[in-house]
């Protein structure tokens, strides 16, 4: 018997030496720990041993079962380890390449011309209000002077709320909002971006669009701030070579009224198809804010007065970025998106 276990035992020690591969290191464990295994078989057979022979026989079985699993389990990290090298080699990682890239987003070429806007007022002293687009109807059309028979609202066909509540049609409520929080305080200079909207759908006009609204009030506010206002603003936005027309106009708001042309950014004032060949492009209204606006806003019309613009940020995008189609503006194609 301890002849048999000392031959198991070498020969055992001989195949875990020479076991390669995690399958190999199975078998093993079947040969030896299994069912019908010769370990199993050895402590079997112990019971036709002497009962002096028996304990000695025991233990050396044990130890050979022992030294059977640590080996076992010593191989097998072995053959892990090695493995994973082989992995590590094969595969060559390279940890200096570049990653899988990441798209970043952009600004979208309106929010680009609202903030240079915004940059260039600030420059001039004005701060950044703000008012609701559900809007009610007393501060878009009422306190901008036009009463509910007032023929110039069929200009601005709305969407309603309700009989009290609409979409605004222009930034210009914002005006007296602004008023009635700063009454009875002056000087007031503010811009107002935001949207807008109105029942209208073609190339050139979107149901929703944006307009900034500027209104300044003081003393001795008269239509050459405006125009000097304008100028600065046009210059720095169009370039230091661009004039500005100012021609009559009518807004209930403001009196005088007048339209604001700019020297075509394209032909230089020659004539071309975007100014349509006179040289000028309109691109806004304004005006010396009309007595009632004032009046209504808490403000006594004979010792201040104020001026007001508005115009589209649709349109100066358009002209700056030669655009020709302002709907391309709200398809959010990401082509078009991706030149700004
Ligand atoms: N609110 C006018 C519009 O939407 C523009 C404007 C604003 C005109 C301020 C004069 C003064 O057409």
């Amino acid at each position: 018997m301890l002849e048999k276990i000392k031959e198991i035992r070498e020969a055992m020690q001989q195949e875990l030496q020479t076991a390669e591969s995690a399958g190999q290191l199975r078998d093993l464990k079947v040969k030896y720990l299994g069912k019908k295994g010769s370990i199993s078989e050895l402590s079997k057979s112990m019971g036709k041993l002497s009962p002096e022979e028996r304990p000695q026989a025991g233990q050396l079985v044990n130890e050979l079962r022992c030294l059977l699993e640590e080996n076992l389990e010593a191989k097998q990290k072995e053959i892990a380890a090695k493995a994973m090298q082989a992995r590590l080699a094969a595969e060559q990682l390279d940890v200096t390449l570049p990653g899988a890239p990441v798209k970043m987003g952009t600004k979208h070429p309106l929010t680009l011309v609202v903030d240079e806007i915004k940059d260039i007022f600030l420059g001039m002293g004005y701060t950044v209000a703000e008012g609701p687009q559900v809007e009610l109807d007393y501060y878009n059309f009422e306190r901008m002077n036009l009463p509910a028979d007032h023929p110039a609202r069929d200009m601005q066909d709305s969407f309603y709320i309700d009989a009290r509540r609409l979409l605004r049609t222009h930034t210009s409520p914002v005006q007296a909002r602004v008023m009635d929080q700063m009454r009875p305080q002056y000087p007031i200079k503010i811009i107002a971006p935001g949207a807008v909207y109105r029942r209208d759908d073609d190339a050139t006009h979107s149901p929703m669009f944006h307009q900034v609204e500027g209104l300044v009030v003081d003393e001795n506010i008269s239509l050459a701030d405006l125009k000097g206002t304008l100028l600065n603003f046009v210059r720095q936005m169009f370039g230091e070579d661009r004039e500005i027309r100012l021609r009559p106009s009518f807004f209930p708001f403001t009196e005088p009224s007048v339209e604001v042309d700019i020297s075509c950014m394209l032909c230089g004032g020659e004539g071309c198809r975007t100014c349509k060949n006179t040289g000028w492009i309109e691109i806004l209204g304004a005006g010396i804010v009309h007595p009632n606006v004032l009046e209504m806003s808490g403000y006594d019309s004979e010792k201040v007065t104020g001026f007001a613009f508005g115009f589209g940020v649709e349109r100066i995008a358009m002209l700056k970025y030669g655009i020709d189609d302002l709907r391309v503006m709200f398809e959010n194609d990401v082509r078009f998106l991706q030149k700004f």
